[in-house]
Formats: structure tokens, C-alpha cells, sequence
């Protein structure tokens, strides 16, 4: 008798633990890191303020590479590329680009602009979704949303802007085009950096360099106040992003 309450008690545990169990892996979301280029890629990791550092903040994803990581309900944060690193055994180092204060886990710390950014903000009660041009660009990024309900169209910049990057915005290394800044990197005026009297949607407009970024990448954020069709939405996904 005692046995039998027992075992079915710890089989009401088993049952209610399996529940909470298959309810958090339902609520949980999958990033699914895929390296498309032709080199290897450091994706680096920021979370937002409060939430779960992923994977330490960066990782290492070899040419075909794929990587899944689970975030927490509620996650919110960014992902970059970084190119060209290079680093010891104790993950000290540097990378061309990208580089998050020299190391391999990032640890908090985000990429140095100019680089390409796909950033999140999940359950807020949707998924909210972007490829930004606002620090500039580094690398090809896309954002595909997979087996959720609502508009969950990509977000991605894979034109090469290496190549249509105004002189003044290149930054070079070896006298090849690694990245384009931003013009508020580049100029640092309230114009294009949308502060001081430029601080708000009617004043910060699209500018002449915004307006290159927009025509490589028409789905990707252009400027900080480029308008709210950047902003991509769908609930329940998970996302698989590619670099290149
Ligand atoms: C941009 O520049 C980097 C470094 O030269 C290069 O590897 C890459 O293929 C270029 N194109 C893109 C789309 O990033
Ligand atoms: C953008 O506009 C500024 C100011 O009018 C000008 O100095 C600059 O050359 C322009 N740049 C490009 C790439 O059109």
C-alpha cells in the first residue's frame, strides 16, 4: 500500500515535471547561427539589460558551421560577426572586425562599430526583429523566422555594402574594404546621429548615406529613426541567422 502511494506519487511528480518541462521547451526560442561565408566567422552575443548571457557572449563558427542556442523566455538581445580574429588558448585576442574588447566570450561586452547587427526583443507579447545599419555594416546578415504565426518576413542586409560604401564611410584594411560605417560613426553630427535637435522621428530624416544603406538593404534599419517597416514582428518562432 505504502508502495503503491509512493510510486504514483512519484509518478504525479514524473508527469507534472515532464509538463513543465515540455511547457518550457515550447515557450523557449531557438537561434539557429549559420556561417555561410567562405571564412570563419566569431558571432558575438549581447544581452539586453537583465537578461541571460547566451554562450558567454561569443563563439567560433567554422565556413558551414551551424549552431543552435536556446534563449530564455523573454530574451532580448543582439548577434554580430566578427571577421578576421584571431585568438589564443585563453581566448585573448583581436579581430578585424567586430571586436568585442579583445576576447573570445564577450562576456557582456558588445562588437565595435562598425558592424552589422540582428537584433531581438522576444514575448513583448510578440517577437519583435531587425537587421540594423545604424552602427554600420561588417558582414551579410539574415533573419528568418521559422514555425511562427504572424507576419514573420526576413530581416536581412546580404547585399555586399563593402562595395557601394561611400569613400568616407569605408574602413579598410590591406586596401580591401572590410566595413562601412555609419554616417554618425563617420561625421558625428546631430543630423546624422539623430541627437540634439535631431532627436526625434520629425527631424532626424533619411539622409543622402542612410539612403545608400536603404537601397542595398531595403529590409534592414537604415538610421535610428528609419521607419517602423524595419521593424519585423511574428510570435511563437524560432530564427535561423545566417552571416553571408
Ligand atoms: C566585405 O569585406 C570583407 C573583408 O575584405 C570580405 O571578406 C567580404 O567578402 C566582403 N563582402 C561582404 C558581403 O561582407
Ligand atoms: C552627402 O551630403 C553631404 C552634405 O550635403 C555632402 O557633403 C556629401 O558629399 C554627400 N555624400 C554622398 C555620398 O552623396
Amino acid at each position: 500500500m505504502h508502495t503503491t502511494a509512493s510510486s504514483s506519487m512519484a509518478l504525479s511528480l514524473y508527469l507534472h515535471l515532464l509538463l513543465v518541462l515540455s511547457l518550457a521547451v515550447a515557450e523557449a526560442t531557438v537561434f539557429t547561427l549559420q556561417n555561410n561565408c567562405r571564412k570563419t566567422i566569431w558571432p558575438g552575443i549581447q544581452a539586453g539589460s537583465g537578461k541571460e548571457l547566451l554562450r558567454n557572449g561569443g563563439l567560433r563558427l567554422k565556413p558551414g558551421e551551424v549552431v543552435s542556442i536556446r534563449a530564455p523566455v523573454g530574451w532580448s538581445g543582439r548577434f554580430w560577426g566578427r571577421r578576421g580574429c584571431s585568438f589564443d588558448k585563453t581566448g585573448k585576442g583581436t579581430c578585424v572586425t567586430g571586436d568585442c574588447g579583445g576576447q573570445l566570450h564577450c562576456s557582456g561586452a558588445g562588437g565595435a562599430p562598425p558592424v552589422t547587427l540582428a537584433e531581438f526583443t522576444l514575448d513583448s507579447p510578440m517577437d519583435f526583429y531587425d537587421v540594423s545599419l545604424v552602427d554600420g555594416y561588417n558582414v551579410a546578415m539574415s533573419v528568418l523566422a521559422t514555425g511562427g504565426t504572424g507576419m514573420c518576413r526576413p530581416a536581412k542586409c546580404v547585399s555586399d555594402l563593402n562595395r557601394s560604401c561611400p569613400r568616407s564611410l569605408q574602413v579598410t584594411k590591406d586596401k580591401q574594404v572590410v566595413a562601412c560605417k555609419s554616417a554618425c560613426m563617420a561625421f558625428n553630427t546631430p543630423e546624422y546621429c539623430c541627437t540634439g535637435a535631431y532627436a526625434n522621428p520629425n527631424t532626424c530624416k533619411p539622409t543622402n548615406y542612410s539612403k545608400i544603406f536603404k537601397k542595398a538593404c531595403p529590409s534592414a534599419y537604415s538610421y535610428a529613426y528609419d521607419d517602423a517597416s524595419s521593424i519585423l514582428t511574428c510570435k511563437g518562432a524560432n530564427y535561423l541567422i545566417k552571416f553571408c
